[in-house]
């Protein structure tokens, strides 16, 4: 079924409407416009003009004019999700897919095909299927996890740092989650460049999408088969051995689900944060003024750029009313946290800090909630707070108008960061991050609350970065100024993962 009133019908109304260059191209009869192609190159602009023309609840169109709902208001995309009565994110009733208006070979069939995991059932199934994994996350051991995340960060800065110059996106944003995820899963050995290509070539859906998807998935399964045969304590094991008895066609399907969702967001939400911290001056004078940490940092990026910006999707069980439209049973609903984060309701002045609102739709609600979401966030935390540290004076190696992104209607993501630095030696990957002497001429800039440093003037020159938790002074640096009482207790419970 379709949104309404009226009823886009498909195909056949395309043809019907302007030709290509005129200004209504992409507004179809019924007013909905499609989210692929020309008209769809910028979808944070094209989601305020659905939002003007239609309100909270607007008709679009997927590709091969497939209708769907988009929700662009936060208190409808909350409703949306909170409501498993009404809307399930069970695809198999999408009336589209049921009348063959989706073809086997749509584009976006890999987010619609309905699966066998957790993300896509409900009722006690669900309960059985996230019990499990969210009982396998409750066993993880957080200072373990970020040390791990500490560890990883100084081996991979350390691949880089000698050099003065770095892509913060390729060399760091989407090995770290990789690394921290392959321990955690209890397969560190298989944690390695390839891996991470794999994972990214799966996702982006490239003529080797399909290899490298086999890849990762043969991973999955050695790695079930070893934990089945002798149980550790990780994430797998845990898995395994939990009472809901999942089979390991099961297993290895939510090892996919798990490994898949953490890297792709958490390399988004990094690469993002990286990304506000040096190109936004008046982000970037919060942090040096001590008025906002890096954790904080984060929460604000989680709100202006959410690692997913739409969620495939949410199907009615019956005609039901969302945002004052009409959804008849068997329609689908996206749930979009980018379009939701932003509601003028919700937001009037987006210039505003959110600093202690945690109410973003980055990570979902309702039954499906994201149930990684610390994990998520220490990965960021963490790395992003080291890798400053060991990199203090860095800066972006490009105009900011030269950063490009590479978008689909399910995220955003960055091409490449580059950046440049001093270079700085290698440092031990089991010690702490140490901050480097930085030179004379830059000016200081403090991430966290610890300083009481001048905030430098708004402006494109170098930053200098000492982390909250700033490490002990590495001899034989020069006079560092004097350490704030309790330092090292903070340094030893941040490094401890307390
Ligand atoms: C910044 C990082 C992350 C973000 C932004 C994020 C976001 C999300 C979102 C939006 C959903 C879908 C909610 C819905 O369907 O309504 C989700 C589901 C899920 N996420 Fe995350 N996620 C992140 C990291 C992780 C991590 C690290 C893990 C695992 C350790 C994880 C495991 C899952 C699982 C298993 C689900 C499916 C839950 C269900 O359907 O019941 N995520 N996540």
């Amino acid at each position: 079924m379709t949104p309404e009133p009226p009823s886009p019908t498909g195909t056949h109304d395309t043809l019907s409407g302007p030709p290509p260059g005129c200004p209504a191209h992409g507004l179809v009869p019924g007013g909905a416009r499609r989210l692929y192609g020309p008209e769809a190159e910028d979808l944070g602009e094209l989601y305020e003009r659905l939002r003007e023309e239609h309100g909270p609840v607007a008709p679009v169109l997927l590709h091969d004019d497939v209708p769907m709902w988009v929700v662009l208001g936060h208190a409808e995309n909350l409703h949306l999700v909170r409501n498993p009565s009404q809307f399930t994110r069970d695809s198999r009733i999408w009336t589209p897919l049921l009348d063959g208006r989706v073809k086997p070979d749509h584009p976006l069939m890999p987010h619609i095909a309905w699966q066998p995991i957790c993300s896509h059932a409900e009722g006690e199934e669900h309960e059985r299927l996230r019990g499990a994994v969210t009982a396998a996350i409750a066993t993880i051991d957080h200072r373990g996890v970020r040390r791990h995340i500490g560890r990883y960060t100084q081996i991979l800065v350390n691949s880089f740092c000698e050099r003065g110059r770095a892509d913060l996106v390729s060399q760091f944003a989407e090995h770290l989650p990789m690394a921290v995820m392959c321990e955690v899963l209890g397969m560190s050995e298989e944690y390695n460049d390839r891996m991470v290509q794999a994972a990214r070539d799966a996702l982006k859906g490239t003529e080797t999408a399909i290899q490298s998807h086999t890849y990762v998935m043969e991973a999955l399964s050695r790695l079930t088969a070893r934990r089945r045969a002798e149980p550790e304590d990780d994430f797998t094991s845990h898995l395994i051995t939990h009472p809901a008895g999942l089979t390991d066609d099961e297993v290895r399907e939510h090892l996919r689900v798990v490994l898949f969702a953490a890297y792709e967001a958490t390399a988004n939400l990094l690469a993002n944060a990286l990304r506000m911290v040096l190109t936004e001056p008046g982000f970037r004078a919060q942090l040096n003024g001590g008025q906002m940490t890096v954790p904080e940092a984060i929460e604000q990026s989680l709100w202006d750029e959410p690692p997913f910006s739409t969620v495939f999707g949410y199907y009615a069980k019956q005609d039901t009313e969302l945002g004052g439209r009409q959804i008849r049973k068997g329609d689908g609903l996206l749930f979009a946290p980018a379009p939701g984060n932003v509601d003028p309701r919700v937001r009037p002045d987006l210039s505003a800090s959110m600093q202690g609102n945690r109410a973003h739709l980055a990570f979902g609600g309702g039954p499906h909630e994201c149930p990684g979401q610390d994990i998520g966030r220490a990965i960021a935390d963490v790395g992003v707070d080291a890798l400053l540290t060991r990199l203090s004076d860095i800066q972006l190696d490009c105009a900011e108008e030269d950063l490009r992104w590479r978008a689909s209607i399910a995220s955003r993501h960055l091409v490449a960061l580059p950046v440049r630095f001093e270079p700085k030696p290698q440092q031990d990957v089991d010690l702490p991050p140490q901050a480097m002497p930085v030179p004379q001429q830059r000016s200081h800039w403090q991430v966290g609350t610890l300083s009481t440093d001048p905030a430098p003037s708004a402006g494109p020159q170098p930053v200098t970065v000492r982390a909250t938790l700033a490490p002990p002074p590495a001899p034989p640096a020069p006079p560092q100024p004097p350490r704030p009482r309790g330092f090292w207790h903070r340094l030893l419970a941040w490094w401890h993962g307390e």
